[in-house]
């Protein structure tokens, strides 16, 4: 189970002890679990950093799938985030352009190969925004594009602000680079909006970047025009940076709500966008991602030097994934097509199953490849998944996983196959119908 997915959150206890919280990475942590006591030296000094949680053990979702799937009966996933795995059908001949034979000559190029810049640029350009392909650097992932960003920008013990809810791994990406988070508000009302309040209130003398994921992971809520008008006013006036996760910005479920136009564009404050292969054209396999730089003139080439620097150290892009980068973006729209449509059609099925559910409620979602469920419960979410797999053989996330602020939430996952999603909604919402009476 790679922590790099979405299914991350399950695979090690949450981190819920020392850094990573605004006590900072720097802070000195209690004993560990006996097996690491066992493994500190003479003088008690902890073999091992606190950048990574001293308890690994899985956790009880964890524990309990792999009992599970053990025991025989198959069950239905709906947290799979894989497309590799969800039953689209790839061009057999996708990867062919990774045998160019040019891929014999290795050219280290630390912001990556301009033909592979100009690629992304056009793709861009696709989108309707526009970038020079010298403000694009390519990274092996957006995983790595936000580590090397909290390189570039941040001290450690500096501090990012992160949305809430959203994507687990930001504790974990943080955590390894050694850079606090603080959280802001995302609010729902009939929508999501970010709450504007809460990020002024969030920054403090150490914040150097506010993180923004469009549309967000999982609420599916894209960031609004004025919204980011006024983060852009509040990074430029505490001398921050707005990072904007754009990997799910194709998939949009609902047109005209008002989304943020090209970020890139604004001149008010440092702003990176970031996006990859992964989940363009469904391809996290291959490894090639990019952060697009905009901004203050001065600032940006501030910035992509300093890139520079950082990915020279490390040089994680395959030359294989650079040359075949023009093709890919060009021949891979069909996958993305694949994905929107399911995307679509799952989000379709579960709103007109949800009209025959009263006791739930679905969350409004405008793109990515989430849905959000506030259901009844009488117990923990905790105890729900586990009694969701349980008994009704349905895997799904709990929204602890991703910081809502209160229990009662149920991640799924648009991405599976059309007759497995379907079924799996229509347990997940029997269940609910048994345990709060007749309908
Ligand atoms: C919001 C978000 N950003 C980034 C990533 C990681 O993308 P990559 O595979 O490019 O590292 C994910 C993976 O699920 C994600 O959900």
């Amino acid at each position: 189970m790679a922590l790099g997915d979405d299914y991350c959150a399950t695979a090690v206890q949450t981190m819920d002890e020392g850094p990573g919280t605004d006590e900072g990475p720097g802070t000195e942590e209690g004993p560990g679990t006996a097996k690491d006591q066992e493994l500190r030296t003479k003088d008690q000094k902890p073999l091992f950093s606190t950048r990574l949680p001293s308890n690994l053990a899985p956790n009880r979702l964890t524990q309990a799938l792999v009992q599970r799937r053990a025991a025989g009966p198959p069950i239905i996933d709906l947290t799979e985030s894989n497309p590799t795995r969800a039953g689209f059908v790839y061009p057999p001949d996708l990867l062919a352009p990774m045998a160019d034979p040019r891929g014999l000559v290795y050219v280290p190029q630390p912001l990556g190969a301009l033909a592979a810049r100009r690629a992304v640029a056009d793709d861009y350009e696709r989108r309707g925004a526009h970038v020079s392909p010298d403000h694009i650097v390519l990274t092996s992932g957006t995983s790595e594009a936000y580590s090397l960003l909290f390189k570039v920008l941040c001290d450690p013990s500096d501090n990012v602000l992160v949305p809430r809810p959203s994507y687990p791994l930001f504790e974990h990406l943080t955590r390894l680079d050694a850079v606090a988070t603080r959280p802001y508000d995302l609010e729902y009302s009939h929508a999501w909006s970010i709450d504007l309040d809460s990020v002024e209130r969030a920054f403090s003398e150490r914040t150097r970047a506010v993180l923004v994921v469009h549309p967000n992971n999982p609420t599916g809520s894209f960031m609004k025009a004025h919204e980011f008008d006024r983060l852009a006013d509040l990074c430029a006036a505490h001398q921050a940076a707005i990072i904007v996760d754009e990997v799910f910005a194709d998939y949009e479920l609902k047109p005209g709500t008002g989304r943020a136009g090209p970020i890139l564009a604004t001149r008010d404050a440092l702003v990176f966008s970031l996006g990859g292969l992964s989940k363009a054209i469904g391809l996290p396999q291959v490894k090639l991602g990019w952060i697009a730089v905009g901004g203050p003139e001065a600032a940006v080439q501030g910035a992509i030097g300093r890139l520079e620097v950082a990915n020279d150290a490390y040089l994680t892009v395959s030359t294989p994934a650079q040359l075949s980068a023009p093709t890919l973006l060009r021949a891979g729209a069909d996958v993305r097509r694949q994905i929107r449509a399911r995307v679509a059609g799952n989000y379709a099925q579960l709103l007109q199953q949800a009209e025959r559910a009263p006791a739930c409620r679905v969350l409004d979602t405008e793109g990515g490849w989430y849905a959000v469920l506030h259901v009844p419960s009488f117990g923990s979410e905790e105890d729900l998944v586990l009694d969701l797999l349980i008994n009704d053989g349905v895997l799904v996330h709990p929204g602890y996983f991703f910081d809502f602020a209160r229990e009662s939430y149920l991640i799924v996952s648009l991405l599976a196959p059309e007759v497995s999603f379907s079924q799996g909604i229509s347990l997940t919402l029997r269940h609910f119908t048994c345990t709060t009476g007749p309908a």
